[in-house]
């Protein structure tokens, strides 16, 4: 009567880790119990192996449309199915930006054909498009690159800012970043939340300076993200990967990294989100001024985590809430983020013991490196299963003509 079973995994729960069978069908997790009688033609033997929810990356660049050479959603997806991510929320810098309906129309054209996990997107602000982004529906917020550097998709001054504060109908997450840093940029942001009692989230929190003040203001309204390469690597990355380490904001100080790490154990960090920004090998051998800013991250994040979890960093419940539950929860993805009987089957079975290395060549991202090649890593994502169907495993794209969809976002 199953479609699949999952037999016999540590399954990790909000509350702790069980072992448990768990039946899906139709694309939903139908029922978790002890041990299933009712056996069916697909049974996945999980002992030994943890059952993860599908990881949610709220942050990713995928390129889609006008910078495919860079990434696009069939390639940008089958990363993702291999990093453990069964669900990504795409942001608006795209060629054309994504500044309205009919942007984001095409774009859910193009995620449909070519995605083989499921998938929701970000609109961007210009400081113009307040009208266009009143209308639109589903989406997981607002996307604001505050400060001056991303031309035809940033918000310059502050009054354009408090526009959409006080609106308040979404999420807002920020880019901040201005001339003085990021900072500045954050505190002057914070201070305009509050004002409003609006939702903020601020993207890739780097600093411990930014933690601080973030920390001032937290409460449900106020949230942040992380990225792995603010955890992993720090400034002098710089000396191995030149300008393959260049990303904004830019990496910091080995002190910032722990008070990170210490942010994710207060909570003060909601959740890792991975910034997965794609530039081709050409492009970063550049000159340092001419070279674009951004690292590759979906294929990376869980098996780095995965890694602190066996060094005792960090455990496995921790690691669930930071990468599946708070990001559904913040920004209301529906049945999502949790094993729980009546959500989508949104699964990836992890082995703990296993070590692998991370190399350029075996990774699905177009771009074909990584900041983190040659890492070697214990605790590999096995299998991957995206609304109840297996599409990676092994090593191996699986999913044929599967493709995912588009999330419910409940605001
Ligand atoms: C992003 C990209 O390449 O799209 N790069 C990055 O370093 N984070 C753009 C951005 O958000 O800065
Ligand atoms: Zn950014
Ligand atoms: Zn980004």
């Amino acid at each position: 009567m199953y479609d699949l079973i999952l037999k016999n995994g540590k399954v990790v729960f909000p509350d702790g880790v069980k072992v448990v069978d768990v039946c899906v069908k139709d694309g939903k997790i139908e029922k978790i119990m002890p041990s299933v009688k009712d056996l069916t033609k697909d049974v996945i033997d999980c002992s030994g192996f943890y059952v993860l929810p599908g990881i949610i990356d709220a942050h990713v660049h995928m390129r889609t449309p006008g910078l495919t050479m860079k990434e696009d959603f069939g390639t940008g997806s089958r990363a993702c199915a291999a990093g453990g991510v069964t669900t990504f929320i795409d942001m608006p810098n795209t060629r054309p930006p994504t500044l309205n309906n009919d942007d984001l129309d095409e774009k859910r054209g193009f995620a449909s054909d070519d995605s083989i996990v499921n998938f929701g997107f970000y609109i961007g602000a210009n400081g113009k498009n307040f009208n266009d982004i009143k209308r639109v529906k589903n989406i997981a917020g607002v996307k604001i690159y505050f400060g001056a550097h991303y031309k035809d998709i940033s918000i310059e001054d502050a009054e354009a800012l408090e526009e959409l504060f006080k609106w308040g109908k979404m999420p807002i997450i920020i880019h901040a970043e201005s001339e003085k840093g990021s900072y500045e940029a954050v505190k002057q942001v914070l201070h305009i939340a509050k004002k409003y009692d609006a939702r903020v989230h601020i993207a890739h929190v780097s600093t411990g300076s930014e933690i601080e003040e973030i920390e001032k203001f937290k409460s449900e309204k106020v949230t942040c993200e992380t990225a792995p390469h603010y955890l992993f690597l720090n400034k002098n990355a710089f000396q191995d990967l030149g300008n393959f380490a260049k990303v904004n904001p830019s990496l910091q100080a080995h002190e910032d990294q722990e008070a990170l790490f210490g942010a994710i154990d207060d909570g003060v960090i909601d959740m890792i989100a991975t910034d997965h920004a794609p530039h081709l090998k050409e492009e970063k051998e550049k000159s340092f001024e001419e070279a674009p800013v951004g690292v590759p991250g979906v294929e990376t994040s869980l098996p780095l985590m995965l890694d602190m979890v066996n060094k005792g960093r960090i455990d496995i419940v921790k690691l669930v809430k930071l990468m599946c539950e708070n990001p559904a929860r913040i920004f209301g993805i529906k049945n999502k983020g949790k094993i729980v009987e009546g959500f989508d089957a949104d699964l990836v079975i992890v082995d703990m013991d296993e070590k692998r290395v991370i190399r350029n060549e075996n990774l699905f991202t177009k771009c074909g490196w990584s900041p983190f090649n040659e890492w070697e890593l214990q605790g590999v994502p096995k299998i991957t299963i995206v609304n109840g169907v297996k599409v990676f495993e092994n090593g191996k794209i699986i999913a044929g003509d599967f493709r995912g969809g588009e999330v419910k976002f409940l605001q």
